[in-house]
């Protein structure tokens, strides 16, 4: 069994991935802009996860811009019949590194067609439209305009699936009046729990909940009752938080971020750690 099995499975749009995926956004340079400073080293890190077993790796054309997807094709092309590479759109860079909504026609368009490119794919497994009204939080506001262009692409066959990020209970309601929605990616960990009641619907509907940040991105989770809970499972930190969203809901698929082999491999070796209902409680308390 490799490291990322015990994890469990579930299903995303047509099909099956182990719920310890990878996200590439650290794979880029600082800033998640420019080129990575070890460039055999993020090359390392994709090729380790998918020998590990990783069937889902989440990215998008504006980490690098491009740099990502390129490195992940560089990588891992051909890709293996049971990968599922998902991206996502709506955000283009300044030549200063910003990120600027980019949610016209033609700029959604153009960034399909972008992710198709540098992942050398005729067609892309699963799209997230990410919405930007508050570029860090979800903020209500429709999306039916950028979801109908999306949902024409799709009609067009250059995407399977279409996601929903940073998004509202009322953006996904409305997304699903659109076209079909097989994901939700928003930011939720162990700390930031604003999602709990809507994880606890999307799992009854059978829609993938996948967090971002799961380790807590640029500033990652710290906190005395996850080192003292992690010192008695003889576990890290890292692991504990990624064990806890396991176990919180069948329907959270992972896809924690590293540039590094190492990381990588204790990020999936949480798979394996149980968590006992009296020290789930404990970490309950964190947020
Ligand atoms: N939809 C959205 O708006 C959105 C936003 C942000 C991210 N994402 C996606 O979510 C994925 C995950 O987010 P993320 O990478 O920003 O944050 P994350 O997974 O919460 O944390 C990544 C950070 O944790 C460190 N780290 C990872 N494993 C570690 C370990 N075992 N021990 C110690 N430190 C460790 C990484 O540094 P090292 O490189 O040194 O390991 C990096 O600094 C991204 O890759 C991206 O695909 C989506």
């Amino acid at each position: 069994m490799s490291s990322s099995d015990q994890s469990g499975i579930f299903k995303l749009g047509n099909r099956t991935v182990k719920r310890l995926g990878y996200g590439a956004m650290q794979l880029a340079g600082p800033g998640v802009f420019g080129p990575p400073k070890d460039h055999a080293a993020a090359l390392a890190v994709l090729r380790e996860a998918v020998a590990s077993g990783v069937n889902h790796i989440d990215t998008a054309d504006f980490y690098g811009p491009h740099v990502t997807n390129q490195i992940i094709r560089e990588a891992l092309h051909p890709y293996r019949d049971d990968l599922s590479i998902v991206t996502k759109i709506s955000v283009r860079r300044g030549a200063d590194g910003s990120w600027i909504p980019a949610l016209s026609r033609t700029e959604l368009t153009q960034a399909v067609h972008d992710n198709l490119r540098n992942l050398g794919l005729e067609v892309l497994d699963v799209v997230n439209l990410r919405s930007m009204f508050d570029v860090h939080h979800p903020a209500e506001g429709s999306l039916e305009a950028p979801l109908t262009v999306l949902a024409d692409l799709q009609r067009q066959g250059l995407v399977r699936h279409i996601g929903l990020s940073n998004v509202t209970a009322a953006q996904i309601a409305e997304g699903r009046r659109i076209c079909e929605i097989v994901c939700v990616q928003n930011y939720y960990n162990l700390a930031h729990r604003a999602d709990d009641s809507l994880i606890d619907d999307l799992v009854r509907q059978g829609i993938a909940y996948v967090p971002f940040f799961p380790l807590g991105g640029f500033t990652p989770l710290q906190s005395s009752t996850l080192s003292v809970v992690a010192d008695k499972l003889g576990a890290t930190p890292m692991q504990v938080a990624l064990a806890w969203l396991l176990h919180r809901s069948p329907n959270i698929l992972l896809i924690p971020g590293t540039s590094s082999v190492a990381h990588l491999r204790e990020n999936l070796a949480a798979g394996q750690l149980t968590l006992s209902s009296q020290t789930l409680a404990e970490l309950d308390g964190i947020a």
